[in-house]
């Protein structure tokens, strides 16, 4: 019986023990970064129409779900489709505003993670964090996937999707707001974080 998260965020993304992850992947196909990255934001979308219309009482049923496809996707972008932008256009104001909104929403997430979350303080928190990454999600929407897909001749958008995905599996799945977010030490240190973060959801 899918919860009521699974049922919102749809077919096409499926819940496995690490996170939400595009069907696609999971059976071995081939998926176009843009589209594996859309799939996360409708993901994050209804998780977030989920906790914020549930129950005080509810919230925390829904939250480590939110925390977690929220720091997982995070990293996946700032290991792989950050820096490909990067390499083909002069595309880095767009960048580094989307990186300082994931700075800001890294801490957010961070202090949240101290916070009930059926109190007020958490509520206006998670205010707050909805409004500053759906805000974030739409200008990656309407700024970074559209270059992608304008140098799709330079960039292989199946090769991007794969390795997101696969970044996805080794990426913390806590924010770690003091860790480095751009390659190579969010690329070096992910792997240790992920270890220390999934051992943490294991004994919580
Ligand atoms: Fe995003």
């Amino acid at each position: 019986m899918p919860t009521a998260a699974e049922a919102s965020v749809g077919a096409a993304v499926t819940r496995t023990p690490r996170g939400y992850v595009t069907a696609m992947s999971l059976t071995g196909d081939e998926i176009d970064v843009v589209e594996a990255v859309k799939a996360d934001h409708r993901t994050i979308r209804a998780l977030f129409a989920t906790i914020t219309t549930a129950l005080p009482g509810d919230r925390g049923r829904v939250w480590p779900d939110l925390l977690s496809s929220l720091a997982v996707h995070e990293v996946a972008e700032e290991i792989v489709v950050f820096p490909a932008l990067r390499m083909i256009e002069q595309g880095e104001p767009a960048i580094e505003a989307r990186l300082a909104e994931q700075q800001q929403a890294a801490e957010l997430l961070s202090a949240m993670e101290d916070m009930d979350p059926g109190s007020d303080q958490f509520a206006a928190a998670l205010g707050e964090l909805e409004a500053a990454v759906l805000a974030h999600a739409r200008a990656e929407e309407e700024e970074i996937l559209p270059a992608i897909v304008r140098f799709d001749d330079t960039l292989d958008r199946t090769s991007l999707g794969s390795r997101y995905e696969t970044a996805k599996l080794r990426a913390p799945t806590h924010p770690h707001p003091h860790a480095p977010h751009t390659p190579p030490g969010n690329v070096l240190g992910g792997p240790v974080l992920h270890f220390m973060d999934r051992l943490r959801d294991r004994l919580g």
